[in-house]
C-alpha cells in the first residue's frame, strides 16, 4: 500500500486518503468526493478497529458489508481500497498505543473509555501505511476530528486533515453505520436529536444565551421522544470542547445518547 501510495507521489500525484470502518453510506461517499475533487488519486481504508471499542460495545454486531462496499467504491471511483485483516494490524506481541491529546478527554472520551486511544492508534497507523497528502474525517465525528486534528499537529504529521460536513437525511437524521440497528419507530424516534439541535440552534438564534437554558430544553425534547437514555447533551467551545457558560460566540452542541440499544451521536453549531 505505502509502495502505491509513493509511486503516485512520485509522479507528482495529490493523494487524498478516506479512512473508514466499512458499511459505507452517502456520508463516507461524500468524504470520497471531496477528496476526488481535490486530489489525483483516491485511497480509501476498511477496518472494523477492535482497539476502539469498549468490552461492551457493539464491535461483534457492527455492521460488515465489504463486498457491497466495494461496489459503492468502484462506482464513485477510487484508484485503491485497503482492507486489512485484523491480524494484519495488530500481529501477536503488538502492544504499542498513542496517548490522545487533551480535546479526548470530555464528552466521548468519558463515555467510552479507551475509545480515543484506539482510534489514534489506528488512525496513526493508517496514516503510516497511506502516507497521503490529506486525510477526510466527517463533521459527525466532531470530537474525533478535534482529536485527529490535535494529533497531527502535536506528532508533526506531514498531512491535511479535512473535515466535511455531516450528510443527514431528508427528515434530518445524520447518517450512520449504526443506523441500519434502528427499528422503523426507534429511527422515526432518533430523529429527534436533530430536532433537539435544531431548537437549539433556533433559540440561540432569538437571543437565548444561557446554556443550561438551552441544554435543558434540548434535554425536554428527547425525553418528549421517549429517549431515556442520555450519555451527555453538551454546549462547548468548538476549538477545545471545554463546557460553556454562556454563549458569547458560536458554539458547539453536541448529543450522545442510546435510541433502544443503539448509541447515537450528532452535533451541530450553535450561532
Ligand atoms: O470514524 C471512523 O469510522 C473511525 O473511527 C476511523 C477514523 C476509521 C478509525 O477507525
Amino acid at each position: 500500500m505505502r509502495a502505491i501510495v509513493r509511486a503516485w507521489r512520485a509522479e507528482g500525484k495529490r493523494v487524498g486518503f478516506v479512512p473508514t470502518m466499512g458499511a459505507l453510506h452517502e456520508g463516507h461517499l461524500s468524504l470520497v468526493e471531496a477528496a476526488r475533487k481535490e486530489c489525483d488519486a483516491v485511497a480509501v481504508s476498511i477496518f472494523v478497529n477492535p482497539t476502539q471499542f469498549g468490552p461492551s460495545e457493539d464491535l461483534a454486531q457492527y455492521p460488515r458489508t465489504l463486498e457491497a462496499d466495494l461496489g459503492l467504491l468502484a462506482k464513485v471511483g477510487v484508484e485503491s481500497v485497503f482492507a486489512p485483516s485484523v491480524e494484519a494490524m495488530y500481529p501477536a506481541g503488538y502492544s504499542t498505543f498513542v496517548e490522545p491529546p487533551q480535546v479526548a478527554v470530555p464528552l466521548e472520551g468519558h463515555c467510552r473509555p479507551g475509545h480515543f486511544r484506539g482510534v489514534c492508534t489506528v488512525v496513526l497507523k493508517l496514516f503510516q501505511i497511506v502516507p497521503a497528502d490529506r486525510a477526510y474525517f466527517g463533521q459527525k465525528d466532531f470530537q474525533q476530528s478535534l482529536v485527529v486534528r490535535r494529533m497531527a499537529r502535536d506528532l508533526d504529521l506531514p498531512l491535511e486533515i479535512v473535515v466535511c460536513p455531516t450528510i443527514r437525511e431528508a427528515d434530518g437524521l445524520a447518517l450512520s453505520s449504526r443506523n441500519r440497528y434502528l427499528s422503523p419507530a426507534e429511527r422515526r424516534q432518533a430523529l429527534a436529536i436533530a430536532r433537539a439541535l435544531r431548537a437549539g440552534s433556533e433559540e440561540m438564534a432569538r437571543g437565548e444565551r444561557s446554556a443550561a437554558a438551552l441544554r435543558s430544553m434540548m434535554r425536554d425534547i428527547l425525553h418528549g421522544a421517549g429517549i431515556e437514555r442520555i450519555d451527555y447533551v453538551a454546549i462547548a467551545d468548538p476549538e477545545t470542547l471545554d463546557e460553556v457558560a454562556t454563549l458569547k460566540r458560536p458554539a458547539m452542541a453536541l448529543i450522545a445518547c442510546h435510541v433502544g440499544t443503539t448509541r447515537l451521536i450528532d452535533n451541530a453549531m450553535l450561532g
